[in-house]
């Protein structure tokens, strides 16, 4: 089936980072059509009604998330979020590259929606083209009066500053990215208080992922009746898939939500190569529990995966077949968790390393049924235990592993062959 592209209209066909071409596909008009006629109490409530959901994982509504803002004076800051550094996740990085004014009108619409004094881009350290990109489309936007003092002449004023991040994934964690903006170690901080009450320097702050705010100059110029019509109810608008693993056509696709998981896979990214068959499918970045092929037909909605055992996540979708052993895939996240824990909370620092400690002994042949089960025990000790996500993120895809594809840890420890085929040549710690 066909549908309508939102965010990535153009990408591909018009050169979007040159600012009279987002223009000529009517961009910046819903950033005029505000500062011309709304207040930001109406653009606040416009988004609000709009239902929008972050898409940097957790699916919050940023109408909700902006109404936290207490009103007692205080500057106010709003940071984008493109730190982007979840596995198999590659869709901010596309609207950066090839549509970063509609970036750049987002983040304007929602700094005057929230009363932001200043905003920030916090960008992953290695997207060094976003960087170029961004850069220049804030000087070009600058040039056309969209960005600085008395925008478009009205009283609305804001200036976005870039800052390259510190190349870890914890900075993507939203106080981690405040502590390293702020020029800290990237290290999370204790919630509460919530980055809406005390962020960025103390102050009130709004973090929104990037294509989050890449909404709202469509939710601006069209209406939030229009926004509700696509999608699912309680999921609205569309989202960017961002597909890889075993399939034809790997990449980046704007759907509406609610669409099914077999027609993203089979139709839209051209299906399993060719003799495979499909084992299981990450829905949601690095910490999404598998699906199983009886999910193909599941909706891929925020409340439809979770209803069937998994998360949307960031909808970086990971497609695994017949040939993939899935110990290995548990080791690499193991590994990657292992690295990226900042190190502050001791279930966090200590129970990733000896999950990937564990994993690599069962991978080798060499574990036993007992690490099976401290394996399955580390729900209550590393889950609700830590000041972030990331602890809780380490174990979720191994436990659905080790409830669905047992066999194979089985095949593993028992010392029969990898039932995937794979030789046994793990990389060392
Ligand atoms: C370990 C960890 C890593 C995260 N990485 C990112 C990231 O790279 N980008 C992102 O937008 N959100 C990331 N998040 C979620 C953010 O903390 C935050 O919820 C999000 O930026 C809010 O934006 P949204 O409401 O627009 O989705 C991460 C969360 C955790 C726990
Ligand atoms: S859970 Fe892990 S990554 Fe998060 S603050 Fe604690 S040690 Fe750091």
């Amino acid at each position: 089936m066909k549908y309508e592209k939102v965010l990535t209209k153009g990408i591909g066909e018009v050169d979007l980072t040159r600012i009279e071409n987002y223009e000529a596909q009517g961009g910046y008009q819903a950033l005029r059509k505000a500062l011309k006629g709304m207040t930001p109490q109406e653009v606040h409530g416009e988004v609000k009604r709009a239902n929008l959901r972050g898409r940097g994982g957790a699916g919050f509504p940023a109408g909700v998330k902006w109404g936290f803002l207490p009103d007692d004076g205080r500057p106010r800051y709003l940071c984008c979020n493109a730190d982007e550094s979840e596995p198999g996740t590659f869709n901010n990085r596309m609207l950066i590259e090839y549509n970063p004014h509609l970036l750049i009108e987002g983040i304007l619409l929602a700094a005057y929606a929230v009363r932001a004094s200043r905003s920030f881009i916090y960008l992953r350290g290695e997207f060094r083209k976003g960087f170029r990109v961004l850069t220049a489309a804030i000087e070009q936007a600058r040039a056309k009066g969209y960005l600085g003092d008395k925008i478009l002449g009205s009283d609305f004023s804001q200036e976005i500053v870039v800052h390259r991040g510190a190349g870890a994934y914890i900075c993507g964690e939203e106080t981690g990215l405040l502590s390293s903006l702020e020029g800290g170690r990237g290290e999370p901080r204790i919630k509460p208080p919530f980055p809406a009450v005390a962020g960025l320097y103390g102050m009130p702050t709004v973090v929104n992922n990037v294509e989050t705010l890449c909404n709202v100059p469509f939710i601006i110029e069209r209406g939030a009746d229009w926004f509700l019509s696509i999608g699912t109810e309680k999921s609205p608008g569309t989202k960017i898939f961002s597909v890889s693993g075993m399939v034809r056509r790997p990449g980046n696709y704007e759907l509406p939500l609610g669409i099914p998981l077999r027609e993203l896979i089979e139709d839209v990214a051209g299906g399993l190569l060719p003799g495979r068959r499909l084992k299981a499918v990450q829905p949601g970045g690095a910490s999404s529990p598998v699906l199983l092929p009886e999910h193909l037909d599941i909706p891929l909605d925020f409340d439809s995966v979770q209803q069937a055992g998994s998360i949307l996540g960031t909808a970086g979708v990971m497609v695994f077949d017949d040939t993939v052993c899935m110990v290995r895939t548990a080791l690499y996240y193991a590994d990657f968790f292992s690295h990226e824990s900042c190190g502050q909370c001791t279930p966090c620092r200590e129970g990733t390393a000896w999950t990937a400690r564990l994993l690599r002994k069962i991978e080798r042949g060499e574990g036993t049924r007992d690490d099976i089960e401290v394996l399955k025990s580390l729900r209550s000790a590393m889950s609700g235990t830590t000041i972030c996500l990331l602890s809780d993120f380490s174990i979720t895809y191994l436990q659905s592993v080790l409830k669905h594809f047992a066999h194979e840890f089985e095949a593993h420890i028992e010392g029969r062959a990898c039932l995937a085929g794979h030789a046994r040549e793990v990389r060392s710690a």
